[in-house]
């Protein structure tokens, strides 16, 4: 069952999420969040800011996995995912910094690091919810087409379509790291909840064929058709391509 709600601009988009995210925290307040980067969730993150500076929400016993890491960035790194949650979330609410966990791109040893991470989220007892965006071209976390749906947290080279997308944020294309260590699909699949979020129209045909379409290791997202409990978040224009016509639909 995957329930939608089509929100009305990015706005619209970043409030209905935080409020699910919210929802999780109150129901659980020690819960265990797995979270992401990139454009899409940034409003979010600015709403849960909003409500905590409020006193609405508090984030003290809230633990934290991030989906993936760039090979070769320290946490100081202005585009390592490190500091682009540091800046965007927990700097701005009370969560306890040891309980934020993202993967360490300068680690020695990949596989190591990688098991540690399958560890780490085993040992939390599995992520409540779990916040996806989604690539143009269907990845989600670094999990680019063509991957297996069967892998635990892995390094992964990244495509170079993702290469391109992801340049926006550096200086040069040539500044983009060509690696990364990534959530596998399984990590995710195992995640209670899923919450995927999608904005504007350069989305509007990978939410169709993600969602719509055959499952298929060359749609990675795809595979979020078998999960118990999908919710997608997104706006009118991410949806344009997809036959949803309320602004709540299960399918
Ligand atoms: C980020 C991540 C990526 C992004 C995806 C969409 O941690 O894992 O899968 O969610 O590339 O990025 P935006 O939101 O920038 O369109």
């Amino acid at each position: 069952m995957i329930r939608i709600y089509r929100a009305k601009d990015y706005q619209d988009l970043s409030r209905k999420a935080a409020n699910i995210l919210s929802a999780q925290i109150i129901m659980k307040p020690d819960c265990v969040l797995g979270l992401a980067t990139g454009t899409s969730p940034i409003g979010i993150y600015e709403q849960l800011a909003e409500w905590y500076r409020k006193g609405d929400l508090d984030f003290a016993e809230v633990s934290t996995v991030n989906l993936d890491e760039y090979i070769g960035l320290d946490g100081a790194h202005p585009q390592s995912y490190r500091y682009f949650m540091d800046t965007n979330l927990f700097r701005k609410v009370n969560i306890d910094r040891t309980q934020t966990n993202v993967p360490n791109g300068l680690a020695q040893d990949f596989d190591a690091e990688c098991r540690r991470y399958d560890e780490l989220i085993r040992s939390l007892g599995g992520i409540d919810m779990q916040l996806l965006g989604l690539g143009h071209n269907g990845h989600i976390g670094f999990n680019e087409p063509g991957g297996s749906f069967e892998k635990g947290t892995h390094v992964v080279t990244l495509s170079e379509s993702t290469i391109d997308a992801n340049s926006r944020l550096f200086e040069k294309k040539e500044d983009v790291p060509r690696g990364a260590i990534t959530m596998g699909i399984k990590t995710i699949m195992q995640a209670g909840v899923i919450l995927l979020i999608a904005s504007g129209e350069g989305k509007a045909q990978i939410v169709r064929d993600a969602f719509w379409g055959d499952i298929t290791p060359e749609v990675p997202a795809s595979i979020l058709q078998l999960h118990k409990q999908l919710i997608i978040v997104a706006d009118e224009a991410a949806l344009s391509k997809s036959p949803v016509t309320e602004d709540y639909t299960v399918i």
